[in-house]
């Protein structure tokens, strides 16, 4: 996966932006405040359809504009690939592949893959389980587009069901239609079901190796499928399925009370474990960050096994959060993906690398741009 080009318009800070970026490093930095995570940004948009900040898209258009465009020519397995997005108000996103629009933002799914390392990325360990569920999400739908649409389709019967349990409290008879709501969640939250289950079942191999190596083997990383009912980590969508039934059968009339769905993805959960115990309770500040690392670098290992291809990568201000051995592990194992890179001081990045590119970020503009090759 190769990025060349970047075209934006009206997009953040950026009136008019059209830049070309380099094979290996893309080095962007800049003072605060400047306009060097909205590239990574924008990048990350069409990537995965969403940005990794908001999720209201009218915050991405520039203030004083109507609406903001996003053009990206990327390669993937040598042949050349452009992914436009057009935003307004009005008609929201719209969005074309090598020029053809297409209907769904699933459709993005599956082009460019990219995996994105931020500050915020510390929140899948800090805060609660939708965070975990987002982490896995992100990664399956750029791998799987019939996940995406699985999601999409499961918040709705979600909703839908969810609205007829609150009803059937106050008009009874309505319990006749539940069943063939129950029929819908199962269906589609067993599939969603397995195929989590199976993704953290071999991210947990990749990042545990990549942490023991991170830790010099002091410390030993796990990930758990922690689903709302029991289910075996081996079991396939039938088997799931079964046990979802059952479940739903018992717990009907808790349900009813409630007036929610108590079993299902929506309620699952990813056990992060180190040495035996909670990262998110036990974990000093820089376990988390290093344990972070290790999930990030097993995902760009997980993408690569999957699709084939090597994904991009986005790295926003992690650098200064690293300390030098850390710092200096994570620039080894990215060799060989392009990757971008911003921080506030370009010291930062001493090394002399070939395909690198530096670029200076002031005010929504890019000043100057130095090839090193
Ligand atoms: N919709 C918008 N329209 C115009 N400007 C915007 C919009 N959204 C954000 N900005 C501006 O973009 C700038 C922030 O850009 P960005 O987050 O890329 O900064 P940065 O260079 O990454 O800074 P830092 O080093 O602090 O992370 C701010 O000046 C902000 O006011
Ligand atoms: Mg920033």
């Amino acid at each position: 996966m190769l990025i060349e080009n970047l075209k934006l318009k009206d997009f953040r800070n950026y009136k008019n932006l059209d830049v070309d970026f380099a094979k290996a490093f893309n080095i962007i930095y800049g003072n605060n405040a400047q306009g060097k995570t909205n590239i990574i940004e924008a990048v990350f948009l069409c990537a995965s359809g969403r940005s990794h900040r908001t999720s209201k898209d009218i915050e991405l258009m520039k203030y004083d504009a109507a609406g903001f465009g996003i053009k990206l020519l990327f390669e993937k397995e040598n042949i050349q690939e452009e992914i436009e997005i057009v935003y307004t108000p009005e008609e929201k996103k719209k969005i074309k592949i090598n020029e053809i629009p297409v209907k769904k933002i699933g459709d993005l799914m599956g082009h460019l893959n990219a995996v994105i390392f931020s500050p915020e990325d510390l929140l899948v360990i800090k805060q609660g389980p939708a965070e975990r569920r987002r982490f896995a999400d992100i990664t399956l739908s750029q791998l799987k587009p019939s996940y995406f649409y699985d999601l999409q389709q499961y918040a709705k019967i979600l909703y839908q069901r969810n609205t007829l349990l609150k009803n059937i409290v106050v008009k009874r008879e309505l319990e006749a239609t539940l069943d063939v709501w129950d029929r819908h969640l199962v269906r589609t939250g067993s599939r969603i079901m397995a195929i989590r289950s199976g993704f953290i079942k071999k991210l947990d191999k990749l990042a545990a190796a990549r942490h023991a190596k991170l830790t010099n083997n002091e410390e030993i990383l796990m990930l758990k499928y922690s689903p709302s009912f029991e289910i075996d980590d081996n079991f396939n969508n039938q088997e799931i399925e079964e046990v979802f039934t059952r479940v739903l059968e018992k717990c009907r009339t808790r349900e009813i009370q409630r007036g929610s769905s108590m079993y299902g993805p929506h309620r699952d959960d990813i056990d992060i474990i180190l040495n035996g115990e909670s990262t998110k309770i036990y974990g000093s500040q820089g376990q988390q960050r290093t344990s972070v690392l290790s999930m990030k670098l097993a995902e760009i290992d997980l993408m690569k096994e999957e699709s084939g291809d090597s994904p991009v990568l986005l790295l926003d201000d992690v650098l200064s959060e690293l300390d030098d051995k850390r710092k200096e592990y994570l620039l080894e194992n990215i060799i060989g993906l392009q990757t971008f890179i911003t921080c506030t001081d370009k010291r930062f990045f001493q090394r002399s690398t070939e395909n690198a590119a530096l670029f200076y970020v002031e005010n929504g503009n890019i000043a100057n741009d130095i090839y090193l090759r």
